[in-house]
């Protein structure tokens, strides 16, 4: 107990180095200077149609196309998974659910998270002289030792899980609309099932809740602001960093700074993503001034869009996967069709990065950990497998070399959680189960298991409207090294170092800061 309470006092001296007073930073002045400091910065729920240099027909992402012609952007890019706490997971551990543990997403009352005994990028890089900073959701557990101050981060700045799961008093936009957050005093209720109206959602700075409920409408501006005061206590401190920022947007309520007047002719999503797009050049504009050419920013999504909200939700641009939106239900977040996965993606790195290119490598946010690693100089942690490449080549412009395969885990649209249910190859994509999530209209797409798989063409069908005649013999010559790959996998799943999140879930695990209050009300900062 007194050593957990030393660690929560040194928690607040942020990049004081103290926290892990055993890690050795006397690495030569020469290396350590050449090591990049990392940002990467997570979209929720944006969708690939939603950024201007994919297309779209609007101009709300000024500053992410400037990055886009000032370095790379991906066109085929990848989430891990297809919805957050396993994307999350991924993305920190470089492994599919099935190993890390993570196949679908933690509640308020949920006691575990991130399994203890997987290893985060934080964890590795801080181990390896970083200093390490997140500003977001986290959404990966929030009771105990699953707070990210104990995952790897000297500083951490946001909330616990998505902005949707707790009520604020600017409840924002969403579809349907959801309350604000009851006053007066009483006891803590437990949780509904939809819109979380008794919790107020927490916003915390390291372990401690500094303010019940999260003020929605600043939070975009104080992101921006502990973003740029860590980058630049970082920059001061003579290591490198890591900044891990992961946005609000775009995922619902959506609020928007100052209030939109009318927000029926405005449109709250458009509104959201230029705040989103004005947040993303702040950090941006931030590295430029303080650190300039020895900083990777790799900016991505979490999934797709959330479909059944409707005109809140992001475009999947051409990735409509009309073969599911015809039998119903949608083909976005939570599903396995290419509207459920593939992110917008760009990296940035001034004389390293070439700039304004367009990669179509395959590349998946599992590549994030290896790829981070590799720069960093660090090793990959021992005792376990990854599904990650390096692909630092490919961003340097040596390499076109991705993925030949990838794996789409289901994220809960219809079938079992975490299962590897779709196969990339190359250019094709088999789904041996189907299933839409709920759409606009409120109908979901019910599971459907095909054996042998649907195989689609994604060169000439990105639309996935009309799969591969099973007698054609394009489909002859791929299905015997999708069900190899597939198998392949499995059995290796089988032999590997894997973890089991725990899923409970109890009241003592909701966070906070004054019981009292009806709905956990307090203000410190
Ligand atoms: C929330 O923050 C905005 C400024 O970002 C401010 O105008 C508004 O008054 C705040 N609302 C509450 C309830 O504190
Ligand atoms: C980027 O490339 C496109 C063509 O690929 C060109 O039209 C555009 O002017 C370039 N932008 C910059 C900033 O170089
Ligand atoms: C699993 O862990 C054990 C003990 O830590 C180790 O010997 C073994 O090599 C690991 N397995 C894999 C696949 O890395
Ligand atoms: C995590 O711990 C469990 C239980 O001790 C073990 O079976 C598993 O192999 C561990 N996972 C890793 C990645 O080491």
């Amino acid at each position: 107990m007194g050593w957990l309470l030393l660690k929560v006092f040194l928690l607040g001296m942020t990049f004081s180095g103290f926290l892990y007073p055993f890690v050795d930073y006397s690495t030569s002045g020469n290396t350590k200077a050449q090591r990049p400091n990392i940002v990467i910065v997570l979209a929720d729920d944006m969708g690939w149609g939603d950024l201007g240099a994919n297309g779209a027909e609007t101009t709300d992402t000024v500053s992410l196309d400037k990055m886009a012609s000032e370095g790379m952007r991906f066109t085929d890019f990848h989430a891990a998974a297809s919805t957050c706490s396993p994307s999350r997971a991924s993305l920190l551990t470089g492994r599919l659910g099935l190993r890390n543990g993570v196949t679908h997403n933690f509640a308020v009352t949920s006691v575990g998270g991130l399994p203890l005994n997987e290893t985060t990028l934080a964890e590795v890089l801080h181990q390896a002289g970083y200093v390490t900073g997140m500003i977001g959701k986290w959404h990966l557990g929030h009771h105990g030792s699953y707070h990210p101050s104990f995952r790897g981060f000297d500083y951490y700045f946001g909330i616990p899980y998505s902005h949707d799961m707790g009520c604020t008093d600017t409840p924002g936009y969403n579809h349907p609309p959801c309350p604000a957050c009851p006053q007066g005093d009483g006891p803590l209720r437990n949780p509904e099932k939809d819109c979380y109206t008794d919790v107020a959602l927490p916003l915390y700075e390291n372990l401690n809740i500094v303010e019940q409920p999260v003020n929605l409408s600043g939070l975009a501006g104080r992101y921006a602001a502990k973003a740029s005061e860590f980058i630049e206590q970082a920059s001061s401190s003579g290591r490198p960093f890591l900044l891990y920022v992961a946005l609000a947007h775009m995922h619902v309520p959506l609020s928007v700074t100052p209030p939109l007047a009318n927000p029926w002719s405005q449109r709250p999503y458009r509104a959201g993503l230029r705040e989103m797009d004005s947040l993303v050049g702040q950090i941006k504009d931030k590295i430029d001034r303080t650190a300039k050419e020895n900083t990777f920013l790799w900016f991505t999504g979490d999934n797709g869009p959330w479909a059944q909200k409707c005109e809140l939700a992001g475009s999947v641009g051409p990735f409509v996967g009309s073969w599911q939106t015809h039998q119903g239900g949608s083909s976005a977040k939570q599903t396995t069709w290419e509207g459920g996965h593939r992110v917008p993606a760009l990296a940035y790195w001034p004389g390293r990065v070439p700039t304004n290119v367009t990669s179509s490598a395959l590349l998946s946010v599992l590549d994030i950990f290896p790829t981070v690693v590799a720069l960093a100089g660090a090793s990959l942690p021992p005792g376990r497998r990854f599904d990650g490449l390096d692909a630092s080549e490919v961003l340097l412009g040596r390499s076109q070399a991705g993925h030949r395969v990838l794996f789409h885990p289901n994220s809960g649209a219809a079938g079992e959680r975490g299962l590897l249910q779709t196969v990339r190859l190359g250019r094709h994509k088999a789904f041996y189960i189907t299933g839409g999530a709920k759409a606009c209209d409120g109908r979901v797409g019910p599971a459907q298991h095909h054996a042998p798989p649907l195989i689609f063409n994604l060169e000439e069908d990105a639309a996935e409207g009309v799969p591969l005649p099973r007698e054609s013999a394009e489909y002859q010559a791929v299905l015997p090294e999708i069900g190899k790959v597939l198998a392949d996998i499995l059995q290796d799943i089988t032999k590997d170092n894997t973890s089991r999140a725990d899923y409970a879930q109890d009241a003592s695990a909701i966070p906070c800061c004054d019981p009292h209050h009806v709905a956990c009300r307090c203000q410190t900062l």
